[in-house]
């Protein structure tokens, strides 16, 4: 792996032009090779040392597992864990500051959990932002699975305006963003087991105490 990763304007510039006119954007090389291998390895080592659990739905005491809703298993990422997981977070701290200027979100952090879909998971359809807590903005997803095939199934599904639907194969290396607040979406039955690395850009809260 490399020791540095930079993003090209150019493809900071699409994916704010994607998320102004259509909510969403797509990216399927959005980082080298090297970088989503160092990734999925980090996830595979993780699960190895138990460190990743069911993932549950809602927020503070409201949480709870339901596989019925989502079956992956989640960890959270903090910073200086390890190279990969870094280089990783710089990449989405630019895209933080290329939204900031390109669409005044006012985005002041970033949160981002490793996912893995075990073979016969899913994510049933759903939005990203809490009915308690609307700091959530943008949402990314970035697929660290080598020689995913489309019969392997684990699509991300998007609702789009206008009654379309829009299918995603989590291919390793791509990037896809969106509005958290307003893209119902779901992941479709996986086959195979599914890696992503998954974060929301967040706002500033707007606690009034
Ligand atoms: C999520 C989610 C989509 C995906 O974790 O909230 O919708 O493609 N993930 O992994
Ligand atoms: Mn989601």
């Amino acid at each position: 792996m490399r020791a540095m990763h930079t993003l090209p304007d150019p493809m900071l510039q699409r994916i704010v032009d994607d998320l102004a006119e259509h909510g969403w954007s797509q990216q399927d090389v959005f980082i080298p090779e090297s970088l989503t291998l160092a990734l999925a390895t980090e996830c595979h080592e993780r699960a190895a040392a138990g460190q990743l659990a069911p993932a549950a739905v809602g927020r503070g005491e409201a949480q709870e597992v339901r596989e019925g809703i989502r079956g992956d298993h989640i960890q959270w990422l903090e910073p200086g864990e390890s190279a990969a997981c870094d280089a990783y977070l710089m990449l989405m701290g630019h895209v933080r500051l290329a939204l900031n200027r390109g669409l005044f979100l006012g985005l002041e952090d970033y949160e981002s959990h490793f996912a893995m879909y075990p073979p016969g998971a899913f994510y049933r359809r759903h939005v990203d932002r809490f009915r308690d807590d609307d700091r959530r903005m943008v949402s990314a997803v970035l697929y660290l699975n080598e020689g995913w095939q489309p019969e392997h199934g684990g699509q991300l599904r998007m609702y789009l305006k206008g009654g379309r639907e829009h299918d995603i194969n989590p291919v390793g290396g791509s990037l896809v963003l969106f509005l958290s607040g307003e893209m119902p979406h779901e992941v479709l039955l996986a086959h195979h087991e599914r890696l992503s690395l998954t974060g929301w850009f967040r706002r500033r809260g707007t606690d009034i105490f």
